[in-house]
């Protein structure tokens, strides 16, 4: 995979989502666990309270293993660590979990919990081990609630003002705002005639007027130009938990991928929505030409953007 992207000039950047998101590998090693299992790996949509224990020396062991290994495998100056959608329920029932809150000496300030400030421990812990490797670390926006690890780049992936948040403190961020960048969403609100998606209805018209620089907070001071320049850029993101083959992965990323191009790198002076939809025209030809399969909604309805 790196060699075939380096050859197009792409870099592959891993993401190995810590201390939430673990199933699978609590599957494997359950002593990794707060509870110690067992644990089955998860096999549907949601978050799981099992989280890998943060109180346990040999699961920092363990993650500095895998990112180690990691850190073989991909050239990047990045690899992204997660901190996403991590439960506290497990940490504020466990006597491992609690004895490193009290060995750190952390507490609930700021309006945050104990709890959350050992994930900002665990996050901060792996940052610096990655940083003697000559990696920076990309986190989810969770990583604000707590402490941020120095230099890490935030992804905003619920709300813009996540991203916001992180350039306001001098941090780089990259908006993959959920709302209108996430592709495993419907394509067409009439759901029955779609394969199983995730939750709500995300139209080309939808991807193609997202603007990372809006806040949803109505209060919110404008960034800055030097706050604007730490929006590094956007990204989609296609999970797959119920995309098992390529045919249908093409038909969720074509055409939304051309609109997210187009907010990516288009100037905004010469955003226009008539000019997009024609040059989807010539895209289809181009589509079919490659024998990709893609959603053809955009063609086969009106579709006006916000
Ligand atoms: C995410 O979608 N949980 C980053
Ligand atoms: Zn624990």
């Amino acid at each position: 995979v790196v060699v075939y992207a380096t050859a197009k000039g792409i870099t592959v950047i891993p993401e190995i989502d810590l201390p939430g998101h673990m199933l699978g590998a609590l599957a494997s090693y359950p002593s990794l666990g707060c509870t110690g299992g067992p644990y089955e790996v998860w096999g549907k949509w949601g978050v799981s309270n099992d989280v890998l224990c943060a109180g346990k020396d040999d699961s920092y062991v363990f993650m500095k293993n895998v990112l180690d290994e990691v850190c073989d495998l991909f050239p990047a100056g990045y690899i992204h660590i997660g901190g996403d959608e991590c439960p506290k329920t497990r940490w504020e029932n466990c006597p491992c979990c609690q004895a490193k809150i009290k060995e750190l000496g952390l507490k609930d300030e700021n309006g945050f919990s104990a709890e959350h400030y050992l994930q900002s421990h665990v996050m901060m812990q792996m940052a610096e081990f990655l940083a003697e490797r000559g990696k920076k670390v990309i986190c989810w926006e969770e990583a604000l609630q707590g402490e941020l690890a120095p230099g890490a780049t935030v992804m905003a992936w619920r709300r813009n003002k996540y991203g916001h948040q992180a350039a306001r403190l001098g941090h780089d961020a990259v908006m993959t705002t959920r709302t209108h960048l996430y592709l495993d969403r419907y394509q067409s609100e009439d759901k029955d005639k779609e394969p199983l998606a995730h939750s709500s209805y995300l139209p080309v018209s939808m991807v193609w007027s997202y603007d990372p620089f809006v806040s949803e907070d109505k209060d919110a001071e404008p960034l800055t130009q030097q706050q604007k320049s730490h929006i590094i850029g956007v990204q989609s993101n296609v999970w797959r938990e119920y995309i098992p083959d390529n045919d249908h992965l093409e038909y969720m990323v074509y055409p939304r991928m051309a609109a997210v191009a187009e907010v990516q790198w288009l100037r905004p002076e010469n955003k226009d929505w008539d000019r997009f939809r024609n040059g989807l025209d010539r895209m289809r030809k181009i589509y079919d030409f490659m024998g990709y399969s893609y959603a053809t909604h955009v063609w086969d309805e009106a579709q006006k953007p916000e």
